[in-house]
């Protein structure tokens, strides 16, 4: 039976959906050795922040199909390794964007009105009044760095609470952030002018110690600094000296460089002005209903052969598209799978050609599934829509991209597909015919109509009186049944293609006695 492993607390509503499919076995606090003995017998891995899927866990993972991560950052699983084996990686972009939002919202209320420290102080017996004189947010500027999900929820709420907006993020346009009533701001302007400054982007190598000493000395020192995002964007050495010399009024983060947080960091030397939170961003019951129900529905679909909405390996594959998609992408996958047995040897180069109606579809998909196809025989199923580009890359196939959607050879657009390699080109056309059905409609520029069928052979020849009939009586002798059979010529006792569909494979002796066949010059058996 086919089997997940959930290696960190996961709602039991995920649970439930998985073992519709699966056989699940929870395993939490798995150390990294242990989850390396056993990961070897599943094929999905279900997880939230605790476990880090390394290289070494992946590679280990003989069966592993999917990972799913039941939040939104992957920083704690090797993307790339995953991607290179063909393991699918899921997320949940959407399920804790208000839980993260809240508690964004409640460190900054708990900042700037001492709510922790005043407790600490009251449990303990005090009475301090004076002490605990707070701020308002109304009216003072938020800093939002990272307008993404989270960070344009924040920047609403604030909005709605008399804050003026300012945020910094290089992707995001400024017709956009009008639309939220942000104004765009450089980085450093922004933390020089800010009153509370809040982090909202992922942690990359280009992010990773973003907020360091010289940042810090930009702003004020009544300014107080969120971070519910990532650790490691904030330099916590220099934040923790900051905050003790009266740089800046005080900092609250939920999230850390190393989690758990070790007990000698700095951050608990830090004596009053910083509130911390053991990464509970995403720590509400409803949250962690949603990114598990989200994530369990994706690796139950994916094990039963269907898309996965949410893929963080492969870009541009989204359910919608691989639904609008389908006879499309199985065509390119047939081309490509056609395309590589015509060529047999090693193919350097692919040119993709769409035409048509064809050229107005988003191209990358169609891409991946024309190298997945080209790419089937030398790699079996370890090829599939996540590692296809990259398998691509480091055989050296350069691939091409041609869109022309003036051409209207076909109602519905064509595809090509153009191979060059070592034993050298060929090209193949086909088309999705309006019922859905496929065709291959040109075979090396010699026009054809023939439905793929799984076992064929593609002849090239010359187009003379009788070698049809030779070649049908030959395959008669070795009991191969024509299914159908048809010829592409463009002149007359020139040269051309035969195109058979036949029920049995071509063995490899009547493939020989093929090629001896007067005016047989090429014959390629295909599987499709
Ligand atoms: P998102 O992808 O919707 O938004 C991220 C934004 O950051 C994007 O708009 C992107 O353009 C921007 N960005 C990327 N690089 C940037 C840079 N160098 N400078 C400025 N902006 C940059 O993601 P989200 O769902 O809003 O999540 C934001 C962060 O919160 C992520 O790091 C995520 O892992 C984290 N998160 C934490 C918790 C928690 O428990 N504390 C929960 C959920 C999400
Ligand atoms: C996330 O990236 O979704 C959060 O860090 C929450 C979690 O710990 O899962």
């Amino acid at each position: 039976m086919t089997k997940v492993l959930v290696s960190d607390p996961i709602d039991k509503a995920g649970i439930e959906i998985l073992s519709q499919v699966a056989q699940v076995d929870q395993r939490v606090g798995l150390s990294s050795d242990e989850l390396k003995r056993i990961i070897g017998d599943y094929e999905g891995l279900m997880i939230r922040s605790g476990t880090q899927v390394t290289s070494e866990v992946i590679q280990a993972g003989e069966k592993l199909r999917i990972i799913g991560r039941a939040g939104v950052g992957v920083d704690n699983v090797d993307v790339p390794a995953a991607t290179q084996r063909g393991v699918l990686v899921v997320n949940s972009p959407g399920g804790n964007t208000i839980a993260a939002a809240e508690h964004t919202l409640a460190l900054l209320l708990g900042l700037s009105r001492h709510v922790a420290q005043a407790h600490a102080s009251t449990t303990a017996g005090g009475w301090d009044r004076k002490k605990y004189v707070g701020n308002e947010l109304y009216k003072k500027v938020l800093g939002v760095v990272g307008l993404g999900k989270i960070g344009s929820h924040v920047a609403k709420v604030a909005n709605a609470m008399g804050m003026e907006v300012i945020a910094y993020d290089p992707f995001i346009s400024a017709d956009r952030a009008q639309q939220m009533q942000v104004h765009l701001s450089e980085l450093e302007d922004l933390f020089a002018k800010a009153d509370y400054i809040t982090l909202h982007l992922p942690r990359t190598s280009e992010t990773e110690n973003l907020v360091n000493e010289s940042l810090l000395a930009k702003m004020k020192s009544s300014s107080r600094l969120v971070n519910c995002a990532r650790g490691g964007i904030i330099d916590e050495n220099a934040l923790a000296q900051a905050i003790n010399s009266g740089v800046i009024a005080g900092a609250a983060l939920d999230v850390y460089a190393n989690e758990p947080l070790s007990e000698d960091s700095p951050l608990r030397k830090v004596n009053d002005g910083l509130i911390l939170t053991p990464h509970l961003g995403a720590s509400t019951a409803e949250a962690q209903e949603n990114v598990a129900i989200d994530v369990a529905e994706q690796i139950r679909d994916v094990l039963l052969g269907l898309p996965a909405r949410s893929a963080v390996n492969i870009p541009g594959l989204s359910a919608e598209i691989m639904d609008s998609l389908k006879p499309h992408l199985q065509l390119a996958e047939t081309l490509g799978l056609l395309a590589s047995q015509l060529s047999g040897g090693q193919i350097q180069e692919l040119e993709v050609r769409l035409q048509g109606e064809f050229a107005q579809h988003p191209s990358q998909p169609l891409v991946v599934a024309s190298l997945k196809g080209l790419l089937t025989n030398a790699l079996g199923d370890r090829i599939n829509y996540v590692n296809a580009s990259l398998e691509a890359k480091g055989r050296g196939i350069h691939v091409l991209e041609v869109k022309d959607e003036a051409s209207r050879d076909f109602a519905g657009g064509s595809m090509q597909l153009i191979t060059r390699g070592d034993k050298g080109g060929h090209s193949v056309i086909g088309a999705v015919f309006a019922d859905g059905d496929l065709r291959i409609t040109s075979i090396d520029e010699f026009p054809v109509n023939v439905s793929p069928s799984r076992h064929m052979l593609f002849t090239r020849h010359r187009d003379m009186p009788g070698i049809i009939g030779k070649l049908g009586s030959l395959l008669g002798e070795y009991n191969v049944n024509i299914a159908s059979m048809q010829v592409g010529r463009r002149i007359v006792r020139g040269d051309a293609v035969m195109v058979l569909s036949i029920d049995d494979p071509i063995p490899a002796d009547l493939l020989v006695a093929i090629h001896s066949i007067d005016g047989i010059q090429e014959a390629h058996p295909v599987t499709l």
